[in-house]
């Protein structure tokens, strides 16, 4: 499943974001990049302590634990990792899949927050090849793209401005992305409910298979 979660942070905190990443020192990207993506990766990422980018991380962070929706889609555990990314004139990210682990940790769904106004830069797309074809994202600052870690994807060369997202991968309780997207409609099925009927007998008969299936597929 591949979803658009918009608005996670307001035009006003992006700029403030920006602003305060300008003081972050970066490094090239490819520090943290797997031996064979590592030849086509052309961008910076914040250092790893860098009080700054610490901060802006903690806050993308919390700021996702505590969204319904990012929750229920990705059912998270733990983070593997975020970084704080970077790529200006004619950098980009080619062809890749992102690795498995990530510092010991599984990375099931990853993410991509964007953070620059996209009038403010060119190109910059994030490309993720699907069978059904190649989606193209390229979202207003604040808001979230989230797809499967297992997919190939890329980022289209920057040929213009700058482009300042957060990067990041879950690890799930629930492995299997088919897994994770029925417990997410079913969820968003129970929401219709409620808001129609209330807590009624269909409301409490989904929530008993919801949390069932979920004890059936999560590990803990
Ligand atoms: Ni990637």
């Amino acid at each position: 499943m591949q979803l658009t979660i918009p608005a996670l942070f307001t035009p006003e905190e992006c700029a403030d974001l920006r602003a305060r990443a300008k003081r972050i020192r970066f490094v090239d990207g490819r520090t943290t990049a797997g031996w064979h993506a590592r030849q086509v990766k052309h961008n910076q990422q914040a250092v790893a302590d860098d009080p700054i980018a610490r901060a802006i991380l903690a806050e993308v962070r919390r700021r996702l634990l505590e969204h319904p929706v990012f929750v229920a889609a990705t059912r998270p555990k733990t983070f593997a990792s975020l970084l704080l990314s970077r790529t200006t004139g004619g950098g980009g990210y080619g062809r890749h899949v992102d690795d498995a682990l990530m510092g010991g940790v599984r990375t099931d769904v990853s993410f991509t927050l964007f953070l620059s106004d996209p009038h403010d830069y060119e190109g910059g797309a994030l490309v993720i090849e699907d069978p059904g074809g190649e989606v193209e994202v390229r979202l207003e600052a604040g808001s979230l793209y989230l797809y499967p870690a297992t997919t190939l994807h890329r980022v289209a060369p920057v040929t213009a401005g700058a482009r300042l997202a957060v990067v990041g991968w879950v690890r799930s309780h629930v492995r299997d992305p088919a897994c994770r997207e029925l417990l997410f409609d079913l969820e968003r099925a129970r929401r219709l409910v409620f808001e129609r009927e209330g807590k009624g007998e269909a409301f409490d008969l989904l929530s008993k298979t919801l949390a069932n299936l979920l004890r059936r597929w999560a590990e803990d």
